[in-house]
């Protein structure tokens, strides 16, 4: 077992420990009534246990079906309508069971619900667990591009059982080992080279071990705790966690999001280590050990055939978290050390430098 302290809640992260949720959930909400937020998948492996533990008369289920298709303004108005007929108010809470995609909406609903209230992760995928879970930010979709509408809203605790990843399809492991090859690479090269030593065992669910899927999810989540601690609304350092996502997120919305993120954010490192080494803020060994990490855990470093650079270029202009004029980028300084950009974590890169990589 696992706890991870952040300003205004605890992560635990215990093998087996859904069976605690509604002490957790008391706990850190004293709420009268639960609203259990899951989606179609979920629902039936491990949402209904929650229901059931959390037990209190008026705790209610609701069930969005599974896919990033899910996280939009109109799941988030029917959500809220639903509350409200079910005469939800500000003592509730909301308890959100699911992988990323549920945490994101069920945070968002939490925080806009009654201006908002009190809710509690219960990550189930890898991404949600490592990554989606932690740090307080909540979104949904809109036709235009991914997270654009959000709030930043801390949940009240986070409760991850790495038990629940027995039932995870194994691709969606394999992407979420991509955020953890990413914390190791940004922070942590030991737990770089343990991830990648341990990936066999990791991938295989009958041969994972619990204290090594346990060690996994709380040092990733140690990792982006301490982030988040000091910069929580993304004004400087909070930068490092997109390493690998400029070109990730870029390559996600090439493929119209058929491709998992995971897998887009593990090419992405590929090519943006290869980019440090490129401007000179890394030595060429950086992008040699990221590709190594990625092809290790077999996960993709290359693009995907028919994505265009120039489409590249004008996703990553299009995206957010790009400032106008040069293109920035969170690159390694080293394996476990990232570029601090004189203080803006970001790195400028010339556009020749990206196609070039990209190019090559
Ligand atoms: N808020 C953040 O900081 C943050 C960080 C990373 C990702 N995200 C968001 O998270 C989403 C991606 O998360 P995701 O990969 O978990 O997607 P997801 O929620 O769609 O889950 C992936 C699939 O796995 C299924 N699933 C989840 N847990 C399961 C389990 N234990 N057993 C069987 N099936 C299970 C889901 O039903 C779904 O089909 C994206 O929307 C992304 O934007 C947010
Ligand atoms: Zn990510």
């Amino acid at each position: 077992m696992h706890s991870i302290s952040l300003p205004t809640y605890d992560v635990l992260v215990k093998h087996g420990g859904l069976a605690g949720v509604a002490d957790i959930a008391r706990a850190a909400t004293r709420a009268n009534r639960y609203a259990v937020i899951t989606d179609s998948n979920v629902v039936r492996l491990h949402g209904e246990r929650v229901v059931t533990a959390l037990g209190s008369v008026g705790t209610r289920t609701f069930t969005v079906p599974a896919g990033e298709a899910s996280k939009t303004r109109e799941t988030w108005a029917r959500l809220t309508d639903e509350l409200l007929e079910g005469g939800f108010g500000r003592d509730s809470a909301i308890v959100a069971v699911g992988g990323g995609v549920v945490g994101d909406l069920a945070g968002f609903v939490a925080a806009t619900f009654m201006r908002g209230i009190k809710y509690v992760q219960v990550p189930t995928s890898l991404i949600a667990m490592i990554d989606a879970s932690v740090g307080g930010k909540t979104a949904v979709d809109t036709p235009r591009g991914k997270n654009l509408v959000g709030a930043f809203h801390q949940p009240a605790a986070v409760l991850a059982d790495p038990a629940v990843l027995g039932t995870l399809p194994p691709e969606h492991f394999r992407s979420g080992l991509a955020e953890a090859l990413k914390h190791g690479i940004i922070a942590d090269g030991m737990y770089l080279e343990r991830t990648i030593a341990d990936a066999p065992m990791l991938l295989d669910a009958a041969a994972r071990r619990a204290d090594a899927t346990e060690a996994l999810v709380a040092r990733s989540i140690e990792i982006k705790a301490e982030i988040v601690r000091r910069d929580e609304r993304e004004q400087g350092l909070r930068q490092v966690l997109n390493f690998g996502h400029t070109i990730g997120h870029a390559i996600e919305a090439a493929s119209g999001y058929s491709l998992l993120h995971g897998d887009c954010v593990a090419v992405g490192m590929v090519y943006e280590a290869t980019m440090a080494v490129k401007t000179g803020v890394a030595g060429p060994g950086t992008a040699r050990d990221v590709r190594r990490a990625v092809e290790r855990v077999g996960l993709p470093t290359a693009l995907p055939p028919n994505v265009t650079i120039d489409r590249l270029i004008a996703l990553i202009r299009a995206d957010k978290k790009v400032r106008s004029g040069a293109l920035r980028f969170a690159l390694p300084r080293e394996i476990g050390a990232m570029a601090s950009g004189d203080g803006t974590w970001s790195v400028p890169v010339d556009e020749s430098i990206v196609r070039a990589v990209l190019a090559a």
